[in-house]
């Protein structure tokens, strides 16, 4: 096709960026993808809220459910389940292709919206729901397709990452270092999601899912967040040569002879010999061991507006050539069902 009507529904933080994006580089993803990326409305909840000046106020609409039925590819940002589900559902079904961000919708109806897309031979894709900017969803997916991996220990969320070094690196107490990762632009609407872990459960579910090809829930997942964690923690852990990182943890193991997939949320002592150590404030890392591959770690900046829009602009480009070649990309969707085990220790 000669050009791509696209919808962006959502302009917050990341929708904001992926509007710039689109706009700023609208020759290099012509070129990039052979079609012209034609932005048809910005779908929001209120035209009168103000908006960063890149946005064209003309674009922006409340009407979402027209917005989609004029789309080819459909851009959700909107995060939430409802109605961010029922429209990438409706895109679905009319052959739309869609790319999200959205963690908390993937992990708990992720299976149903894989099956709508692949019933409908459309791209459903979602690189920044994991971990920003970092390329992790298409290196487990893609990359490792032929390996067996049996293990991921993430650190998957920037918001409680930047809290936990600021206490550690600055001395600063947990409710200065929150409000800075709020005026960061790092943590969600309502922060309580990244500290009590939620936010990092999503993810482990899209990961473990993605990564032992399972149908994860969140309800699999026990959480522990980092609300608790004192800066007397923080010195014990140091003393004995440790930092505290909040983990996502996702393994096969065996649990009274059957075999299955672990995974699980909590904060851990890591050796500060460890990769995972070294990542700081708002940076997200994956560390991923897999038989033949042995350990890798995808790292990056795992929050904030402009870094999201990368992973976003990706799909967008990635789902675009697709409609351009005719044709979608391997299903997803054919998981295996592997059954969910009790948490355990590492
Ligand atoms: N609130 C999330 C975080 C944003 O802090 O990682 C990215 O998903």
């Amino acid at each position: 096709p000669a050009t791509l009507r696209v919808a962006v529904l959502g302009c917050g933080v990341v929708g904001t960026e992926v509007v710039r994006g689109l706009l700023d580089n609208a020759v290099e993803l012509r070129s990039r993808t052979g079609t012209q990326l034609d932005l048809v409305g910005i779908g929001v909840r209120s035209t009168a809220t103000p908006r960063d000046a890149v946005v064209p106020v003309d674009l922006l609409t409340e009407d979402l459910t027209g917005l989609v039925e004029r789309a080819d590819l459909v851009i959700e940002l909107m995060g939430g389940i409802e109605p961010a589900r029922a429209l990438i559902l409706d895109a679905l079904a009319a052959g739309a292709s869609v790319v999200t961000a959205n963690k908390a919708l993937l992990a708990q109806h992720g299976p149903t919206l894989y099956e709508a897309a692949d019933a409908s031979r459309v791209d459903l894709f979602y690189e920044a729901a994991v971990a920003g900017a970092v390329p992790v969803v298409r290196g487990v997916r893609e990359s490792l397709a032929g390996d067996k991996i049996t293990r991921v220990l993430g650190i998957v969320n920037g918001t409680t990452n930047y809290i936990l070094d600021e206490m550690t690196s600055n001395g600063l107490d947990f409710g200065t270092a929150l409000a800075q990762a709020q005026d960061l632009g790092y943590a969600e609407a309502d922060p309580t999601a990244d500290v009590e872990g939620f936010d990092a459960a999503a993810k482990a579910t899209i990961l473990a899912s993605l990564a032992f090809h399972s149908r994860t829930s969140m309800d699999d997942v026990p959480v522990q967040g980092i609300t608790s964690i004192t800066p007397e923690d923080i010195s014990a852990a140091a003393q004995t040569g440790h930092v505290i990182k909040m983990l996502a943890i996702a393994e096969q193991g065996e649990h009274d002879g059957i075999r299955g997939l672990a995974v699980r949320v909590h904060p851990a002592l890591v050796p500060e010999t460890h990769p995972l150590a070294s990542v700081r404030g708002p940076y997200n890392a994956v560390f991923v061991e897999a038989e033949a591959a042995g350990t890798l770690m995808f790292y990056g900046a795992g929050a904030g507006g402009a870094a999201t829009s990368s992973a976003v602009l990706g799909d967008v480009v990635a789902a675009a050539r697709d409609r351009v070649n005719g044709g979608k990309a391997p299903s997803e969707s054919a998981h295996a069902a592997l059954p969910a085990m009790p948490a355990q220790a590492v």
